[in-house]
């Protein structure tokens, strides 16, 4: 798992052979859609085509109708024949509506080009989500437990839009750009190969400016993409704890800390800019000098007569096709290498394990509640010592074991493990004789109900909240839970019911009620294996009770394991597991426990005093 964890943060950190990854990556991605993209790329070909035609109509005006000099026409012969008449000015008219009507065949193509570029972006896009969503589902406890949700919003939506944006416009654009450079190359070199190569003569030094740009933006990009991770995130935490800060009266702190991460932000975006406009301002300059030069040897050659006036002034219409392209090009090239960052980061998020697929087993046996722990042992992948040592135990059917100790001690990680929430290293856990890692996990988890010791809400109504498990079941069967769980009777006082909304984490409820609801939704359907991880640790004794005796006549048959630091919940129990540093110390009923003299009595005499205190009456023994 920190490994997974080392993943998360190394995504900046960019290996050597990242491109190529990526490339194949955003390929793989794109899935059964690609018949689209080839279609556009074909209406691409041939708008470019219709566009590279266009400055020989000038040639084509200049030379022959106008006839200021006695060269030949360029156009193509199927064009040149539809240029007839027998007057100047009907040959112009012919030209100029030839040339209207190749353009408006060209803006057509244009707008399906556009459309099937768009149709396939959006469908590779939507394809991909789904895919990063499900994968999100399906990634371990772990992995969740460890992951920023800031980081991997940011990924979902940023990272997403980044490879939309590659694969929809700028694949199209780089596409478009070769074939337009290298079709008014071809059409060129028709014209003059000597004017030709001096029209490409400054070209590799646009492109060597544009490959260390390249590098440059990849890296900054990658900066830029990290800062404003911590941004997001800060911001994502704060808001979901904000309750925390204002109860340390820590708004000054988290402001300023706030305003430090956006400074660098800031500046990391401000120097991408700055490098931008460098790139921009040096690559006009030598853009227009590339320009100047082909206006000066066009015109000595015009002026010569190796060309023509038509040709020299398609040369300079050409020249624009190639020089301004090529900066693009450029700048595209820092484009592509941002896309490739985004589907890194996007990849790490999608290679990591699903654990249905790597860790599941397969068999979906009868379950009853028999549970048996042989010599099992936990350590988390970055801890130094176990969290759980040689474990064992057996519970049988219908049992109420209760689980008690010190905060630390393991008693969450112990019942984390009964539901394959977290993989336990050595040692072997059986419901009814079953392996738990030979049980399919989605099975294994319908089978044993586990409300965790930090109950979330979503922001649907109480009644969406208590029957999340099945959308179906809401309505009385609702109601009769939320009698059981002891919240029924809070909720019917809220002004709107079961209808009343749950802000973000139940703001509205109180802690007690939360946890009240969080019971109520796993007593939704019947389930062979209770586990409450000190889930009545917010409501008062009496409650506790209350909802105690409910449950043993509804559930008598399941098998409940409760996790709590009431003593009195636990005197209850059949029986009674210590845990103290991630081993079992005693383990029997209430009663044995005292005999015992051990850590359960010292436990026991401590919080009888309390309460005896509290209470001001009664000892409890
Ligand atoms: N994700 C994790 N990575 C590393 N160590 C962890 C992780 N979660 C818990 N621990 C450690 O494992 C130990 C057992 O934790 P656990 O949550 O099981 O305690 P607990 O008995 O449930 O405590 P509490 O009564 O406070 O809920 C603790 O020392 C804790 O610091
Ligand atoms: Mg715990």
């Amino acid at each position: 798992m920190r490994k997974e964890v080392k993943d998360m943060e190394q995504a900046s950190q960019l290996p050597k052979n990242r491109i190529g990854r990526s490339v194949r990556l955003m390929f793989r991605w794109m899935g059964k859609n690609w018949p689209l993209m080839i279609l556009s790329f074909v209406f691409l070909y041939l708008i470019t085509y219709l566009r590279t035609i266009v400055p020989l109509f000038g040639q084509h005006i200049i030379d022959v109708i106008l006839k200021f000099s006695d060269k030949g026409s360029k156009l193509p012969a199927y064009l040149q024949d539809l240029i007839t008449g027998d007057t100047v000015p009907k040959q112009l008219l012919m030209a100029a509506i030839l040339l209207v009507s190749l353009e408006f065949i060209r803006s057509v193509m244009i707008f399906f080009r556009r459309m099937a570029t768009a149709l396939f972006s959006e469908k590779v896009a939507y394809r991909l989500r789904n895919n990063l969503y499900r994968q999100l589902q399906n990634m371990g406890y772990t992995f969740h437990s460890h992951a920023e949700t800031g980081d991997i919003i940011q990924r979902c939506t940023t990272d997403v839009e980044a490879y939309r944006f590659f694969i929809g416009d700028q694949i199209v654009e780089i596409a478009r750009l070769t074939m337009l450079v290298g079709m008014t190359i071809w059409r060129m070199s028709q014209l003059n190969t000597t004017l030709t190569w001096i029209s490409l003569v400054i070209t590799p030094i646009i492109l060597t400016i544009a490959i260390i740009y390249f590098r440059k933006v990849e890296r900054m990009f990658q900066t830029i993409e990290a800062n404003e991770a911590k941004m997001t995130t800060h911001v994502q935490e704060n808001v979901s704890g904000a309750r925390v800060v204002k109860a340390f009266a820590n708004e000054a702190y988290e402001v300023e800390k706030f305003r430090r991460l956006n400074r660098t932000f800031t500046d990391s975006d401000f120097n991408f800019v700055k490098k931008m406009s460098l790139f921009w301002s040096s690559t006009d300059l030598i853009c227009f000098m590339q320009f100047c030069l082909i206006g000066v040897v066009g015109v000595v050659y015009a002026s010569k007569g190796i060309i023509s006036i038509g040709v020299y002034t398609a040369f300079l219409a050409y020249a624009g096709n190639i020089i301004w392209p090529m900066r693009q090009l450029g700048r595209l090239m820092g484009d592509f290498s941002k896309a490739t960052v985004a589907v890194y980061r996007l990849d790490h998020i999608l290679d990591q394990k699903d654990e249905y697929v790597e860790a599941n087993g397969n068999q979906t046996p009868d379950i009853f509640g028999n549970v048996r722990f042989e010599n099992v042992s936990f350590r988390f992948a970055d801890s130094t010592y176990h969290q759980l040592g040689n474990i064992s135990f057996d519970v049988n059917k219908g049992e109420t074991i209760a689980i008690i100790g010190k905060t630390g001690s393991g008693k969450s990680t112990l019942m984390n493990l009964l539901v394959r929430l977290l993989e336990y290293q050595e040692g072997t856990i059986y419901v009814d004789g079953t392996p738990i890692t030979d049980i399919e996990k989605h099975h294994l988890r319908k089978n044993i109900g586990i409300i965790l010791q930090e109950p979330f809400l979503f922001s649907k109504t109480v009644e969406e909240n208590i029957g999340i498990a099945d959308s179906e079941l809401l309505g009385d069967r609702v109601r009769e839970v939320a009698k059981i769980a002891a919240i029924h009777d809070d909720i019917v006082h809220f002004e709107q019911g079961y209808n009343t909304l749950v802000g973000e984490r139940g703001v509205t409820l109180s802690g007690g009620q939360k946890q009240r609801v969080a019971i109520a939704r796993m007593l939704l359907k019947p389930k062979p294996i209770l586990i409450f991880d000190d889930s009545l640790s917010a409501v008062d004794t009496e409650t506790d009770i209350q909802i105690r005796s409910a449950l043993k006549k509804e559930w008598k048959h399941s098998t409940v394991f409760i996790i709590t630091h009431r003593i009195t919940t636990a005197k209850e129990a059949d029986r009674i597991f210590v845990i103290d540093k991630g081993t079992i110390r005693e383990s029997g009923s209430h009663d044995t426990l005292i005999r015992q003299n051990g850590l359960y009595k010292t436990i026991w005499d401590i919080q009888s005093k309390i309460d005896f205190q509290v209470e001001g009456g009664e000892d409890h023994e």
